[in-house]
């Protein structure tokens, strides 16, 4: 067989990659982890780390998994083994394909948790159950929000099935359109409150936190952080792009396509951190207060602004539809490797999937309440699944990959794929062979010390 072209089905129109790819990219990453993170780490420093980790690793490994699903034609494992076959090298290569689709899973395991909190505080908008709430109110609402294992578990329990419909559905027909008027409303929505956070009182200390660098503030612990962050961001080492890329007509430009889905993903994080911090110091809340952040914090916002309901309500719309065109992007991997080798119908695959994570997902969502005390070295399984994927298997697998486009697969076969400028293509080369390799592993080897092994 030539190596040019094997067959598989495609994007529709021209733009069909670049939503589906932003869809993946943007989601509760930018919008609630990315707040919350900064806030946890100390702000700047680490919003600096991340930046240099998106530009000198994400899109070098961006680029890199988009052609190794475009000239793979299928799920990470398959693609990854057709490759490294194709230039000779040996098939345990599609090892990092399995690690990716695992990852992919596990991330979505406990995305749905996540996802399904944006869904009750949209109920809750809808329903005025925020009303007229003070700050320590806001706190109390979220703990009593995870304190129930039944309504927690139903909103779980929709996102999954949500995702699994969609996904069930098809490449083509579930995920494309939903992008195209979502990711505009999302960005309208944040300038909005950036709007109003410039009023409130607080933009200045905001800004300063986020952009004021100093040198002595990351610790190695915030440096892996922003690391695996930036892989977590851009959807990359778990299944999600390279899957998407095998999906992408042979005419698309990669590099382009690359750029506009990391610079998209990029200022959705950094409008988000815009628009909540202001009112965080504007209501003397603690930046550093974990996950619950954005759920505290905006609807403070929204109960003081004119208009507030109604934004609030389309804020939490937005925030929902962000997740699920993320969720079903954590599933593609693992619907089109069972689809094309074990020859089920995507239906079949979706449903099956889908039972295994409810499973799973159910359990994480019980480590807010029920399972609280379950927990392994100090923390619990919904931690485990986050810290495993996000510290662990992202920098591994983006390491993987970067090595095995650098120096293993044939640089032929990748410079053709790519259709690069010779400059801009020996940029890339040079980023995958050491930028991105070193960089991760460095950041790595600081963090063992703290990672105590
Ligand atoms: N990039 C998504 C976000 O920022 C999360 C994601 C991770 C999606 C991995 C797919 C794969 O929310
Ligand atoms: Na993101």
């Amino acid at each position: 067989m030539t190596k040019t072209e094997r067959p598989r089905i495609q994007w529709l129109g021209r733009w069909g990659f670049v939503l589906a790819a932003t869809g993946s990219a943007v989601g509760l990453g930018n919008v609630w982890k990315f707040p919350y993170m900064t806030g946890e780490y100390g702000g700047a420093a680490f919003v600096l780390v991340y930046l240099v980790c998106i530009l000198s690793v994400g899109v070098p490994v961006m680029m890199t998994e988009i052609a190794l699903g475009r000239r793979g034609r299928g799920s990470p494992i398959d693609a990854i083994r057709r490759m490294a076959s194709e230039s000779g090298r040996s098939s345990a290569w599609s090892l990092l394909g399995w690690m990716a689709m695992l990852c992919g899973f596990m991330i979505l395991c406990f995305y749905v948790v996540v996802a399904g909190w944006s869904f009750a505080y949209l109920w809750k908008m809808l329903s005025g159950g925020l009303a007229g709430s003070s700050v320590d109110d806001m706190a109390a609402i979220f703990s009593a929000n995870n304190a129930n294992p039944w309504s927690l578990g139903a909103w779980s329990t929709v996102v999954a099935v949500a995702t699994m419909v969609i996904v069930g559905k098809g490449v083509q027909s579930g995920i494309e359109k939903s992008v195209s008027w979502m990711m505009p409303g999302m960005v309208i929505m944040l300038l909005i409150m950036i709007g109003y956070g410039a009023f409130s009182g607080g933009f200045g200390d905001a800004l300063r936190f986020l952009f004021a660098f100093n040198a002595s503030s990351l610790s190695s612990e915030g440096m892996l952080a922003a690391m695996g962050h930036a892989f977590f961001t851009l959807s990359l080492a778990s299944g999600a792009i390279l899957t998407y890329g095998s999906y992408l007509p042979r005419e698309a430009s990669i590099g382009r396509t690359t750029l506009t889905v990391a610079v998209a993903d990029t200022l959705v994080a950094l409008m988000a951190g815009l628009a909540i911090f202001p009112v965080i110091f504007a209501n003397g809340m603690e930046p550093g207060s974990g996950p619950g952040l954005i759920f505290m914090s905006l609807p403070l916002a929204f109960q003081a602004m004119p208009l507030g309901t109604l934004f609030g309500i389309l804020f939490f719309v937005m925030l929902s539809m962000a997740a699920l065109t993320s969720s079903i992007s954590m599933v593609e991997a693992t619907v089109s490797w069972l689809t094309d080798n074990k020859g089920l119908s995507r239906r079949a695959a979706s449903w099956g999937t889908g039972i295994v994570l409810w499973v799973i997902s159910t359990l994480a969502m019980l480590s807010f309440n029920v399972g609280a005390e379950w927990t392994l070295l100090g923390k619990h399984f919904f931690d485990w699944l986050d810290f495993l994927t996000s510290r662990l298997m992202m920098p591994l697998g983006g390491l993987g990959m970067a090595l095995l486009a650098g120096f293993v697969l044939k640089s032929e076969t990748l410079r053709e794929e790519l259709g690069l400028s010779p400059l801009i293509h020996g940029l890339w080369l040079f980023m995958v062979r050491y930028v991105s390799p070193l960089g991760i592993l460095l950041i790595f080897v600081d963090a063992l010390g703290w990672l105590d092994i």
